[in-house]
Parts: structure tokens; sequence; C-alpha cells
């Protein structure tokens, strides 16, 4: 049994924002894994993916009313059944509350939690008629403590954790397990301003116990834990992957 408990050999899946940063770590991850990837990313980066022979659908997630046929045409690359979902995809806007424009509220929660609700609803019909299934979320630290001049992302991560408990509940009889990862302070292009400015990243870097950033690749394990048969007495459970931030 224990050989298996880590197998992703032609597991099929559907990664989000998997053309760059933590999503593209994903696909190099579970492409070496044996999987059958399909990417949905709204970047040009998606192009790159043909290197590594693994398909995608350039797409924009925030229009949300395209998302099913998207979706269906994703199902179909992948002969119909999806095994894993993995909602990487998010995008962040940084300015004290009392200047962030609605219409960037509206576009940070269609992305980070409409497209995603919508998304694992789909999928979750797939994964009921085949016995199992496994959707990660990627939520953020900020869905727990609170975020500083970043309130709409801060908000809709919480909402991602919330809704990861909520699905959970719903669909563990089905098999499916839901489950989010909350990563930390990552080195990723989401953070080049911080980055670009020594004094703040240096002052991030005082709240990680660990000493450091994390690297995108620090993030895969637990996604593989939480895809592979491991995980799959886990669901509904937030796993930080943050240096020890959250438990300051
Ligand atoms: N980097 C961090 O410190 C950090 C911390 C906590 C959580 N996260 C979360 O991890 C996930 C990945 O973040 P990242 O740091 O790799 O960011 P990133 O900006 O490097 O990657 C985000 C990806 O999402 C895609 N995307 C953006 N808008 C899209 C749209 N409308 N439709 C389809 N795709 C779209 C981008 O093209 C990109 O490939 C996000 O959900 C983010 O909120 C990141």
């Amino acid at each position: 049994m224990s050989q298996h408990l880590f197998d992703l050999q032609n597991q099929n899946m559907i990664i989000t924002g998997g053309a760059q940063g933590i999503g593209f770590e994903f696909v190099k991850a579970f492409k070496e894994a044996g999987a059958n990837i399909v990417v949905l990313d709204i970047s040009d980066k998606v192009e790159n993916l043909q290197e590594l022979n693994v398909d995608y659908i350039q797409c924009d997630l925030m229009e949300i009313e395209k998302i099913e046929a998207t979706f269906q045409q994703a199902a179909k690359k992948l002969n119909g059944k999806v095994d894993i979902l993995i909602n990487c995809a998010g995008i962040i806007k940084r300015s004290p509350a009392v200047d962030v424009p609605l219409d960037t509220w509206q576009r940070i929660f269609n992305l980070n939690v409409t497209s995603l609700f919508e998304l694992s609803r789909l999928a979750a019909r797939v994964m009921k008629e085949h016995g199992r299934g496994k959707i990660i979320n990627l939520s953020s630290i900020v869905s727990v403590i609170g975020a500083y001049h970043s309130s709409p992302y801060s908000a809709s991560k919480g909402a991602v954790l919330q809704l990861t408990k909520s699905l959970s509940n719903e669909w563990a009889s089905y098999g499916i397990q839901v489950n989010a990862i909350a990563p930390g302070y990552i080195l990723t292009d989401m953070n080049t301003d911080i980055l670009n400015n020594p004094t703040r990243k240096a002052e991030f870097e005082k709240r990680i116990p660990a000493n450091r950033w994390g690297s995108p690749q620090d993030i895969v394990g637990t996604a593989l834990f939480l895809a592979s048969p491991a995980s799959d007495y886990v669901t509904g459970v937030l796993i930080p992957v943050d240096g020890g931030v959250l438990s300051r």
C-alpha cells in the first residue's frame, strides 16, 4: 500500500495560474510525477508550457460566464476525467483601504473567489461520478491574520478558506477532499514591489521565524501530498507553508 501513497501517475488535473510563480512549480512537479495536466492561465507565458509538453488553455478566469465552456474544453482534453483541481490563479492589489476603487475589489473577488467557486463546482460534478477527487485551493496566511494595505485580497483569501471548509463538508462523503494551502511570503512576481525595496523586504523577513522568504518550490511538497492518496482522510484543512509566520 505504502508505495502507492504518493502515486500521481496518469492522474488528470487542471491547474489554474500555472504559467508562472507557484503554479508553474506545481506544473513541473506534477508533470514529473506522471500526471496529465491542463493549465488555465491568462498570461502569454503559458506558451512556454509547450516546451514541457504540457497542455493549456489561455483564458481570463475573471470572465465568469465563460468558465463553464473553458472547463468543458479542459475536461475534454483529459478524456472527461478530472482527478485533481488546483485553484492557484490569484491577484493582489496593494493600497490603503480608503483608496481602493470598488472595481478593484470586484476584480480581486471575481478571480480569487468566484472563479474558484465555479471551477470547483464544475470539477466536483465530474469527480462525484468517479467517486474520488482532490481540490486544492491557494489561500494565504492573510486568511488568518489581517493584511496591511491589501484588504480586498485578505478578504478574498478568507473567503477561500471558508469555501474550502464548506465545500469539504458537502463533498467529503463523495470521496472528494477539499483543502487549502496558506503560503507565507514567497518570492514571486506578486511581491515584486516589496522585493524591489530592500527596507520593506527586510521588514517582512523579520516576521519569518525561518529567517528567509519562501520559494515557489517550498510549496510543492504540500500540494503533492494533498493531491495524492496519502491525504485521502485529510479534508477541509488549511496547511500553512510559511516558515513559521502563523505560529509566532
Ligand atoms: N507569492 C506569495 O507570497 C503568495 C502568498 C500567499 C498566497 N499566494 C497565492 O498563491 C497563488 C499563486 O501566486 P503567485 O505568487 O505564484 O503569483 P503570480 O502572480 O506569480 O502567478 C499568478 C498566476 O495567475 C495568473 N492569472 C492572473 N490573473 C488571471 C486571470 N484573470 N485568469 C487566469 N489566470 C490569471 C497569472 O497569469 C499567473 O500565472 C495566488 O492565488 C496567490 O494569491 C501567493
